[in-house]
């Protein structure tokens, strides 16, 4: 892979024609998403600013334009009227000022009265790389060409270490304010959130805490992106702990996990219902972040970045790597989390498929008997190879196993996970692009997401007996164009 430098890796973006060829080059590969938000150039990594504003969805995602490759960060644009359809819509935040000079780093949006408010982390590093993380926000009318405010919201926390970032921005009616929720460490290396008010969203910003989670000690050395939202009178929080390895999750040191329970501003903790749960079991999950439509306080629409910050992967070759995932919708019942894909994903439906030629870019349905049982996606002719799924009913879980691909990645960190159900195996919804698998099981008990690069002779899907799958094409539904 290539070696990069500091200066190649943190170059500045001065004219869309500094990266024409290399995007000419990568919409070439066989890999290219066809219905997944991916970069138009470079690396695309955690979605940023996602928000219904005026009945379109907004979207940007953290964006190096020049491989696969973390360096200077910038918020690229894309928009949908549905979820489904997405058009790029070009550079949203550039790192164009002191405060941002090293990168406009993660953070989240809010609409109100016809304005969208972007607040995202200026990273700012000095001549000895020093850095020090600003909070500051831009304003739009239609998400393009934010204006920042000329001054952050504010700095860093004293006390914190340099890790504190990806705002998430909130109002609470029943307080009538609004927070903010950074990501931040302590000074001893722990992993937490702090929590800022103001009455206003452009100013008048003041420290409100760190936030405690009942029951939890430690858990991780920092907590990246934040996301809280209340879903039928129920709260959420989730975020990305790293520095860390949890319990069945190999050798990766990055993960996403939720609480549902009850915030409590006064005390600042978070009454949660038990411990963490997993947002997904797959391989690639992370940096997830919500929006809410109006008028639909009982669910959010959750997009998360398809990757994990240590890793990289095969299209790293060519120059470019990431995805976002599908949008999915999230319910609580009963104090449960579910997750499903939004309801628009029926549209892109196409026609049915042979299970010896599985489409590079299909839906596929599986209903099991409750039985042992296994499926094999992308397998070779024969019926061997492929991501595999196998359930055993006794133990009520699922093993993934993606060891069985001929192009293999990241195989150190782990290949294969277990996934233990709340209730028998019943179904599983899956969504296969050029490079990414996701499914929810259950209806959305569970989910499971992965890059996955299939080769022109993985192309068939093997059930065993008992179990009845159908397949689907899906339509194109992500616009490639080059808009910078
Ligand atoms: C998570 C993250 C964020 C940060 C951004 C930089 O992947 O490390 O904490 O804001 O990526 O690209």
């Amino acid at each position: 892979m290539k070696e990069w430098t500091l200066e190649e890796r943190y170059r500045v973006l001065q004219s869309p024609e500094d990266i024409r060829d290399l995007y000419g080059r990568i919409r070439e590969s066989k890999y290219r998403q066809l219905y997944h938000v991916q970069p138009v150039t470079g690396l695309s990594s955690d979605p940023n600013g996602f928000v219904c504003h005026e009945g379109t969805w907004h979207l940007y995602y953290q964006w190096c334009p020049w491989g696969a490759v973390h360096g200077l960060k910038y918020w690229y644009h894309v928009s949908s009227p549905d979820l489904v359809h997405w058009t790029n819509e070009g550079v949203g935040l550039r790192p164009d000022t002191v405060y941002d000079n090293k990168g406009t780093h993660s953070g989240s949006a809010i609409s109100k009265d016809g304005k969208m408010y972007l607040f995202y982390t200026g990273n700012h590093r000095d001549e000895n790389w020093i850095r020090t993380p600003y909070t500051c926000a831009a304003v739009t009318e239609d998400g393009k060409d934010p204006r920042k405010l000329p001054e952050p919201l504010f700095g860093p926390r004293a006390g914190y270490s340099e890790h504190q970032r990806d705002p998430k921005i909130l109002w609470n009616a029943e307080r009538e304010k609004y927070y903010i929720f950074i990501g931040a460490q302590t000074e001893d290396g722990k992993g937490t959130a702090l929590v800022y008010e103001s009455d206003e969203l452009l100013g008048g910003w003041s420290f409100a805490g760190e936030l405690r989670i009942r029951g939890i000690e430690s858990l991780g050395g920092m907590w990246e992106c934040p996301y809280i939202v209340r879903i039928g009178g129920k709260d959420l929080l989730l975020f990305s702990p790293q520095y860390t390895k949890l319990p069945g999750r190999g050798e990766s040191t990055n993960h996403n996990v939720y609480f549902t329970g009850r915030m409590d501003y006064d005390s600042m903790t978070f009454e949660a219902d038990g411990p963490f749960r997993f947002l997904d079991y797959g391989f690639d999950f992370y940096a997830a972040q919500g929006a809410q439509r109006e008028g639909r306080a009982d669910e959010a629409v959750l997009i998360a970045w398809i990757g994990l910050p240590d890793n990289h992967y095969p299209t790293a070759e060519e120059e470019w790597e990431g995805s976002m995932t599908l949008p999915r919708i999230l319910t609580i019942k009963d104090g449960r989390l579910y997750q499903n894909p939004v309801q628009e994903m029926a549209s892109l439906r196409g026609e049915e498929a042979q299970a010896d030629d599985l489409p590079a870019a299909c839906e596929i349905l599986a209903d099991f008997d409750g039985k042992d049982a296994s499926i094999a996606l992308f397998a070779k002719k024969d019926g061997t190879g492929g991501l595999t799924f196998r359930y055993d009913a006794e133990k009520q879980e699922l093993t993934a196993d993606r060891s069985g691909m001929d192009i293999r990645f990241n195989e150190k960190i782990f290949e294969n996970v277990q996934i233990p159900l709340d209730t028998p195996l019943r179904s599983m919804r899956i969504f296969a692009d050029r490079s990414s698998v996701e499914v929810f099981i259950n209806d959305g008990e569970e989910t499971f997401t992965t890059h996955l690069y299939p080769t022109e002779e993985e192309r068939r899907l093997v059930c065993s007996e008992g179990t009845a799958c159908r397949i689907f094409h899906v339509c194109p539904s992500v616009k490639d164009d080059f808009v910078i």
